[in-house]
């Protein structure tokens, strides 16, 4: 199987209920009430797009949003706001993670004094459980997948009167996911200041990671919404034994990923891609790129240890996905086809995202420090 997959975006947004929710995100507004809440800084990394031949290379930083190590607390907290003001009565909220979403709810839930219910797949690490307890939310690990896990907290969350919060949806359940995708819209719009320019952006293509799709979907429907046609190329980069939007678009339906699932990109480990994202993904990506563990290690290391004067990032696996799928599109030949298609040359302008920071501080010292 290739490497990549390419798209043809056809600009039609459903106007459905995401879409609505999505139109009227007052995100950032409401993000900007929190008392440690700063703009997560765009670097622009000079010395690596030298490296890499392309004119410009962005990268939005996510490792540090509200202390918590990944760019997800925009969408739970967002989501979790939202609920209790049409409900202020919910006591208890519960989800399913691999630990970024997980985390952010956690936190958020603790904001309102509420109670939080975690579920996490059977391949989530000690040092990520850890971390959502500290939050003060009761985790429990179960012997399943990602999927499974999902369709666990879902089914017990509905027979407790629990209010389920996942960042991916399926039929019936789509005004949650909804809310939490308008939430990562947050930092898109950070970026109006910068490189998210009124009429159009100074930028020529955005590469993504994805798991369940919300984020990247959350990015399209930004990109698409603001600038329409002229919305910069935009690619989405999952791990090889994990890559359910790859899968999908291949069969051109929404399925379950068939690879092994062992990946150490836990953020992107996920199963079949969310409904309503799936919905925006098909209409508004160029193309999807497969990367492997090696890959991100690599461009870990690369955003640790800069180039010249360019900062230093600390990037965890799922954080510096977008970096892999970048080097890879440009140094692999074999991705001549997707590099074509997206118009990747020296005269671009890229932006891509480090989604989180060590997030597994074992992982990353193994990955990293040594
Ligand atoms: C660090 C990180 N990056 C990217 C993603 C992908 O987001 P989504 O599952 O919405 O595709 C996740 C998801 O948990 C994540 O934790």
């Amino acid at each position: 199987m290739k490497d990549f997959i390419l798209n043809y975006p056809s600009n039609i947004l459903k106007k459905d209920i995401t879409y609505q929710i999505l139109n009227d995100s007052k995100s950032i507004s409401f993000h900007r009430t929190f008392k440690n809440y700063k703009k997560s800084p765009l670097y622009k990394l000079s010395a690596l797009s030298n490296f890499l031949k392309i004119s410009k290379l962005y990268v939005k930083d996510e490792s540090n949003r509200f202390g918590l190590d990944s760019f997800k607390v925009l969408g739970g907290s967002y989501a979790v706001n939202q609920i209790l003001k049409n409900k202020p009565k919910v006591s208890i909220f519960c989800t399913a993670t691999d630990g970024n979403h997980g985390k952010g709810l956690a936190w958020s839930a603790k904001k309102y004094k509420k109670k939080c219910i975690v579920y996490v797949p059977k391949n989530t690490s000690k040092q990520r459980i850890k971390s959502i307890s500290e939050l003060g939310a009761s985790v429990e690990q179960l012997e399943m997948n990602y999927e499974d896990t999902c369709k666990y907290a879902a089914k017990i969350s509905f027979k407790m009167n629990w209010e389920l919060v996942q960042d991916a949806s399926w039929d019936n359940y789509e005004l949650i996911p909804a809310y939490i995708m308008s939430g990562y819209l947050t930092h898109f719009i950070e970026m109006e200041e910068n490189i998210n320019k009124i009429k159009q952006p100074d930028l020529d293509i955005v590469i993504i990671q994805c798991g369940v799709g919300s984020w990247a979907a959350s990015c399209i429907w930004y990109y698409l919404s603001r600038y329409g046609k002229n919305k910069p190329k935009i690619v989405l980069v999952e791990p090889e034994e994990s890559c359910g939007v790859y899968q999908s678009l291949n069969e051109n339906k929404r399925i379950s990923p068939k690879g092994n699932l062992s990946t150490i990109m836990a953020g992107l480990n996920c199963g079949i891609p969310s409904k309503s994202a799936w919905e925006i993904i098909k209409r508004g990506c160029d193309g999807v790129i497969k990367i492997t563990d090696a890959e991100v290690m690599s461009a870990m290391n690369l955003f640790y240890k800069p180039l010249s004067d360019d900062s230093k990032i600390i990037s965890g696996e799922s954080g510096a996905a977008g970096l892999a799928g970048l080097i890879k599109c440009i140094k692999d030949k074999k991705l001549k086809k997707i590099k074509d298609h997206i118009g990747l040359n020296k005269d671009s302008r890229v932006l891509i995202f480090n989604s989180e920071g060590k997030t597994d501080i074992n992982s990353f010292s193994k990955i990293v420090e040594k």
